[in-house]
């Protein structure tokens, strides 16, 4: 068998195209996911895809006994760890849920990992970590800055595993910090696909442009960008998910990294209901409402570290991304026939 690859959070929407793009380059993914934030339906789709059903633990990070029961059913040659809450507004009101999620979980995925002798880690970091930045595009030297618990949370963990890195030189660590990743895969199978009313600006537009939502909130047009609005580095998903692989075969070589994973290029949100509107040939109602607490102006990735370390460059531009999420919204409609 094909090296296993513990995916936690591997039926959500980041998840479930890493699992495809594990298959792809000859890996054996196994699926560790509690279902909070993912259709009980994606596994079954993923078969589609593959061509063969991926295993599934149904599980929560938080739960010891069952993390190592995992490694003791499956040889892990690695984790990659995408289990987290990742609502920023959510987390300044639910503060503690994130902690005990994101840290505690963390916590508890290291310690298992640990236990079965596991040391070669991805972990989804984000560009959140960088607050408001200095400068744009971003480095990865860039300092650390939370602006909310979510943000803090992504923090603690990349400074725990700092911490164990150098206690102990046996773990290998990728560190990816994503932009804004935005799209679905080309299969029209599998997408984001938010439970109630996105926060995040892609899966909204998808949804008035489907009837389902009335119109886009534009939150500022004020902002010190070309358009006065926000500007961020949407990155494909599936792009997204070809890094998590090659993070992966330098972790194989005992190589580790902390990289930004994005694509160098920023797009504002007029920008975005532009292009949308180009993909689907509709026109997109919004309006122009006032800023959303704790936005920034400007994320975007400086890429170089990633295209040097992983050998990773995003492939896919703006209007595929809108392509391919209109197309799983279209799918989505039908039904998935
Ligand atoms: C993008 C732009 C908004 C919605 C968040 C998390 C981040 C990461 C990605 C996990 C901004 C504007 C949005 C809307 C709008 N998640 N917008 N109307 O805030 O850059 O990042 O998701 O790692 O941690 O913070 O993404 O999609 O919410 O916003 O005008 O209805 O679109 O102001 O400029 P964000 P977003």
């Amino acid at each position: 068998m094909a090296e296993q690859i513990l995916v936690t959070g591997g039926a959500g929407y980041i998840g479930s195209h890493v699992v495809v793009a594990l298959h792809e380059a000859g890996y054996t993914p196994v699926i560790f996911d509690n279902f909070n934030n993912a259709r009980r339906d994606v596994p079954v789709r993923l078969a589609q895809i593959m061509g063969t059903a991926p295993s599934v633990i149904e599980g929560d990070i938080r739960d010891s006994a069952c993390l190592d029961q995992a490694f003791q059913e499956h040889e892990v040659g690695g984790v990659i760890h995408l289990a987290a809450h990742k609502a920023v507004g959510e987390s300044v009101a639910k503060p503690l849920a994130y902690f005990d999620n994101n840290v505690g979980g963390f916590l508890n995925l290291l310690g298992a990992m640990e236990r079965a002798g596991c040391k070669r880690l991805v972990f989804s970091s984000s560009a959140t970590v960088y607050g408001e930045p200095d400068e744009t595009p971003t480095p990865e030297t860039a300092p650390r800055r939370a602006m909310n618990p979510y943000g803090r949370t992504k923090i603690i963990c990349e400074e725990m595993l700092q911490d164990l890195c150098t206690a102990d030189p046996e773990w290998a660590v990728g560190v990816l910090r994503y932009f804004n990743p935005a799209g679905a895969h080309g299969s029209a199978l599998i997408g984001e696909d938010p439970a109630d009313i996105p926060n995040n600006l892609m899966p909204y537009i998808a949804k008035v442009a489907t009837g389902a939502l009335a119109k886009i909130s534009v939150f500022g047009n004020d902002y010190d960008t070309p358009d006065g609005t926000g500007v961020r580095d949407y990155i494909h998903v599936e792009d997204l998910a070809e890094g998590h692989v090659l993070s992966l075969a330098q972790l194989r070589q005992g190589n580790g990294h902390l990289v930004n994973l994005g694509t160098g290029r920023g797009y504002s949100v007029l920008e975005m209901i532009a292009a949308y509107q180009r993909a689907t040939n509709r026109q997109l109602p919004y309006e122009i409402v006032a800023r959303r607490e704790g936005d920034v102006p400007i994320y975007c990735a400086k890429t170089e570290k990633a295209r040097d370390l992983l050998g990773f460059e995003a492939k896919r531009g703006l209007d595929e991304m809108c392509a391919s999420s209109w197309a799983w919204m279209q799918a989505q409609e039908r039904g998935n026939d």
